[in-house]
């Protein structure tokens, strides 16, 4: 682990706009800089960098941050990556703390098998480009293979001496340890009672082209090393055995090329093999990816599902292998993935289609003929399903469960009309199979504890609170799934007006938050005279995050939107330890989600800046100055959504049996709405 000294070096030393400036190019533009965003096509910058306050914005796409943050973003970085790669740029040495001896050891360990292999990467390399075999055989395939020189070092292809033991005694020479390359795999100990201390040792890879097997960030994790001779007994690919640093299934290959073009292009090719990886990429397509032959696991997919949320499947015309890898594709739609499934003309696959055809051919036809997978398998099995009423009862049932594993309702629903039109069945039959496998998850997620995110946030106080309703109980959707239909008709332009005071309170916390400002309340005169309650208006000096602070809680709101609520925590966090707000605190949080709001919310003022970029020298209005008017507006507005929103789902939810309770409830919550109104008005 870092250690919090050493992180907090690197935020006060990195600059952002040095870090950017090494991926995009900024120009000065008054106190900013600008650029072209590194996140979309764009002819007119919409790219910000603000050194002033060590932030980024793209107005583009609506990603902004810090420095670290730029780096996860673009680099796609882990959060200890993004350190690590800044302390090296500035030449801060990294203390790393908390590590019994035994995890120390693990890391060192798991260092030398990462320098071993990327020791071998570098052997491989050099004798495929200088050794006269490498050249003569090596070599020679890949260019016969049509892979370019500037492709071969680019995925930095290797070739191993057809020799027992020529790269494990080089490694041995250069004082690499014998237990790294046995644990790596690059090396193969045997006993041998002959040999001077009772062992010997042979390549792995003997004789074969090397693909090196990269991390995101671009590690060197492993091998599969092609043979070059037909032999029947031997496999045509030997990859490394998975170890501490290799895990098959967690790893794709070509991901470290591919990560960058997948999140600008918002798509993930996924291919078979090594190949078809490297022929795609050589002719422009570089979103791409290769499972290496196996179904997709589900670690995989999370891979994946950090750049972007759309899928496509690229097969190869024969139709057995597209039976078979069908049912690992429900595991990618459990995750929220849009797949699409795309054909090769037969005998074609993505390898030799991409070397067949131009570059403007392979782009449009993986255009154009991509199909949504569900659409697909309906109709891929419908062909052999369709005289058989017994396989179509089948094909009905598997549909409908591909469909269920979907998070989202409304995309199922979608889903089962189209199915209904192409298998010729009615929606009502598709619908209450999907009711009845639905509410089995449901069933399922049951039994494990809720997650937060799942419940909604607590109600406001109630005038008259039902003493029958549990505040712990979930949703209704969740405990009835069939009531999701009717949640779904009620309007949901409330939640966005909700969001919308939210973040206006957060963003008042944060650019004014530690100011003070004049209050004024109405508070309840002790006489009482004829007419009932008299109210007087009253001033007092408060500091603006204090006050919002009482105002949330005295009527017990809880953010709904959770990035909004986190943020608040963090906020009153603050506030409770320094009695003050720490802004950069904010932005250099190590949650990403929070640091880019908060920037996004510092930013949003200069974003006028922008189109009179060139105009230098213009003074321009930053934001309005904090009034009490705009406080108390947020709170008594986000109050006043609440209410709505309280009242619509009491309309909502209402039973026969529990009719009267929740009239009154409804008549109470009008009548608060009511007198909140008049007050609204009455701030001036
Ligand atoms: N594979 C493997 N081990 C094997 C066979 C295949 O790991 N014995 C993996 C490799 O990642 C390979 C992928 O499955 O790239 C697809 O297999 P295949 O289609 O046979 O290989 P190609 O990539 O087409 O290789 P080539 O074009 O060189 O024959
Ligand atoms: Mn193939």
């Amino acid at each position: 682990m870092i250690s919090r000294t050493t992180i907090d070096t690197v935020f006060e030393t990195a600059r952002v706009e040095e870090v950017i400036g090494e991926f995009v190019q900024l120009k000065k533009a008054g106190s900013n800089f600008k650029g072209l965003s590194p996140f979309s096509d764009e002819r007119s910058p919409s790219f910000m960098v603000s050194p002033v306050k060590g932030i980024w914005k793209d107005f583009s796409t609506g990603k902004g941050g810090n420095a670290v943050s730029f780096l996860m973003e673009h680099e796609h970085y882990s959060y200890p990556e993004a350190i690590r790669y800044l302390a090296k740029k500035y030449n801060i040495e990294i203390d790393e703390i908390e590590q019994t001896d035994e995890q120390k050891q693990h890391a060192d360990e798991r260092e030398s098998m990462y320098l071993v292999s990327e020791f071998a990467r570098d052997y491989f390399q050099k004798i495929l480009l200088e050794d006269e075999q490498g050249k003569a055989i090596g070599l020679s395939y890949f260019k016969e293979r049509g892979f370019t020189d500037e492709t071969i070092k680019k995925f930095q292809l290797g070739y191993a001496l057809n020799e027992w033991d020529a790269f494990t005694n080089e490694a041995l020479n250069k004082g690499y340890n014998l237990k790294y390359l046995e644990s790596t795999g690059l090396s193969i100990v045997k006993q041998d009672l002959l040999a001077p201390n009772g062992t010997k040792q042979f390549d792995r890879f003997k004789g074969r082209v090397l693909f090196p097997i990269h991390s995101m960030s671009g590690r060197v994790l492993g091998f599969g090393g092609r043979i070059l001779v037909n032999d029947k007994k031997a496999a045509k690919y030997l990859n490394s055995p998975d170890s501490d640093i290799y895990h098959k299934s967690n790893v794709l290959y070509g991901i470290h090329y591919a990560k960058q073009s997948i999140a600008k292009e918002d798509t993930c090719y996924l291919v078979e093999g090594y190949t078809d990886v490297i022929s795609m990429s050589q002719a422009g397509v570089e979103n791409v990816v290769a499972s290496s032959g196996t179904a997709l696991t589900e670690n995989q997919i999370r891979l994946i599902n950090r750049l972007t949320k759309n899928i496509t499947i690229l097969f190869d015309g024969d139709a057995a292998g597209i039976r078979a890898s069908i049912r690992g594709i429900d595991l990618i739609l459990e995750q929220g993935m849009n797949v699409r499934v795309l054909m090769f003309p037969d005998g074609d696959d993505p390898d030799s289609f991409s070397k067949r055809v131009s570059k403007e051919e392979l782009t449009d036809y993986l255009k154009n003929n991509s199909q949504d997978f569900i659409n697909f398998k309906v109709s891929l099995l419908m062909d052999e399903a369709k005289n058989d009423p017994v396989k179509k009862a089948g094909l009905i049932r598997d549909i409908v469960i591909s469909i269920s594993k979907i998070p989202d309702r409304i995309q199922q629903e979608v889903y089962v009309k189209e199915c209904s039109r192409i298998m010729d069945i009615s929606e009502t039959v598709l619908f209450s199979e999907l009711a009845q496998l639905n509410s089995k998850v449901q069933r399922d997620n049951a039994s494990k504890p809720i997650q937060k995110s799942q419940v909604k946030s607590a109600p406001i106080s109630s005038p008259n609170p039902n003493p029958n309703k549990d505040p712990n109980e979930p949703p209704i959707e969740f405990l009835y799934p069939e009531a999701a239909q009717f949640q779904k008709t009620l309007p949901t332009q409330k939640v966005d007006e909700l969001e919308k005071y939210e973040r206006e309170i957060v963003r008042i916390l944060l650019l004014y938050g530690n100011n003070s400002d004049e209050f004024e309340d109405y508070v309840a005169e002790d006489a009482v005279d004829g007419n009932g309650r008299r109210l007087k208006k009253e001033k007092f000096i408060n500091v603006v995050s204090k006050e919002i602070y009482l105002s949330l809680q005295e009527d017990e709101i809880e953010f709904a939107t959770k990035i909004f609520r986190e943020v608040y925590f963090e906020v009153i966090n603050h506030l409770n330890q320094d009695e003050v707000i720490s802004i950069d605190g904010l932005v250099n949080h190590p949650n990403s989600e929070i640091s880019n709001l908060v920037t996004s919310i510092l930013m949003d003022d200069e974003k006028y800046v922008l189109s009179d970029w060139d105009k230098k020298g213009i003074p321009v209005k930053k934001g309005i100055d904090v009034q009490t008017k705009a406080v108390l507006d947020a709170i008594y507005n986000l109050r006043r959504v609440l209410i709505e929103q309280k009242i619509k789902s009491l309309i909502g939810e209402m039973s026969e049996s529990e009719r009267d309770l929740t009239l009154e409830n409804i008549t109470n919550y009008t009548q608060l709405k009511i007198r909140l109104a008049e007050r609204l008005n009455r701030v001036v």
